[in-house]
């Protein structure tokens, strides 16, 4: 791969997109590749955690490739849209936890593939926004239905319409990431974080995701009935005993198989 490097830290995977020359931005080549990345994840046995970041200290990505797309067709603009598709959609539905470590520009398909991620942590330097419209376009890369779920409709609309820029600590207030951190510290936060992530049962932590994720598509109804199944299924898992047997033994040390 020559876009995407994939390292382990322990339990976690660091999943860089490095593509310097253009501030990181994603073209067909680079979405394929995280394809591929994504593959050798899923085989992963161990693994509990996913951090995403942008190489270099400047940018997370700057979003689609703008001098792929120019040229582009009505059909090639959509199959690059439905690569985008199906790429972030793979990366939310794993079951291990994601957490993008938003380092410089994350602007367009940049702050779409944070979106796409469990949980965002921005660096001081930050900078979010979604400039399509500016380009004659719109966000193309789950945009448009990623930022109206985590920011409301209403917010959504503005920052799409005007593609107006926002800051670390503005993106942190209207819940589009969830902490900010000083630029030096914010591998390490990531990684404290997925520390942290990791003591927790792992299937425990896959079906809440699922539960979440699903749910939030679906009526309250639906998604509590959803809830309760995957509840049940917990039942059913050694973890399940290990955790409520090492709280009532008073026991600190919880050892979790992930079956
Ligand atoms: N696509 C292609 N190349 C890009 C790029 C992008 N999205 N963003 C940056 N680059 C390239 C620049 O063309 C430049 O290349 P050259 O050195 O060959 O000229 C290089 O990266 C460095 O960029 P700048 O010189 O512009 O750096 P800067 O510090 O002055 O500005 C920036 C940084 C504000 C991020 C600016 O590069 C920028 O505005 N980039 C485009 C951001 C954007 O509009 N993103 C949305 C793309 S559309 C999209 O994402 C659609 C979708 O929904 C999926």
């Amino acid at each position: 791969m020559e876009n995407i490097r994939l390292e382990y830290r322990g339990e976690t995977a660091v999943l860089t997109v490095d593509r310097p020359k253009a501030l990181n931005a994603l073209n067909s080549a680079t979405l394929r590749e995280m394809e591929e990345a994504l593959s050798l994840l899923e085989e992963q046995k161990d693994l509990r955690t996913v951090i995403v970041t942008g190489g270099g200290e400047k940018s997370f990505v700057a979003g689609a490739d703008i001098s792929e797309m120019v040229n582009a067709s009505a059909p090639e603009g959509r199959e690059m849209a439905l690569l985008a598709k199906r790429c972030f959609e793979r990366l939310e539905q794993m079951p291990v936890v994601t957490i993008a470590a938003v380092n410089g520009y994350a602007l367009g398909g940049g702050c779409e593939l944070a979106m796409a991620c469990d949980i965002r942590v921005a660096a001081e330097n930050a900078i979010f926004g979604q400039p399509e419209c500016g380009l004659g376009i719109l966000p193309g890369f789950g945009g448009t239905q990623r930022l109206a779920r985590l920011v409301g409709k209403g917010l959504a609309k503005e920052l799409i319409f005007t593609c107006r820029r926002i800051d670390a600590q503005e993106a942190c207030r209207i819940g589009l990431v969830n902490q900010v951190v000083p630029q030096t510290e914010l591998l390490e936060s990531c990684l404290a974080m997925a520390e942290e992530i990791g003591r927790s049962a792992p299937l425990g932590v896959a079906y809440a995701k699922q539960a979440i994720n699903a749910g939030l598509d679906i009526d309250l109804d639906s998604g509590l009935q959803m809830e309760a199944n995957l509840f049940g299924l917990a039942f059913a898992t050694q973890d399940k005993h290990e955790g409520m047997t090492a709280f009532l033994e008073k026991r600190k040390e919880k050892h979790f198989s992930g079956q």
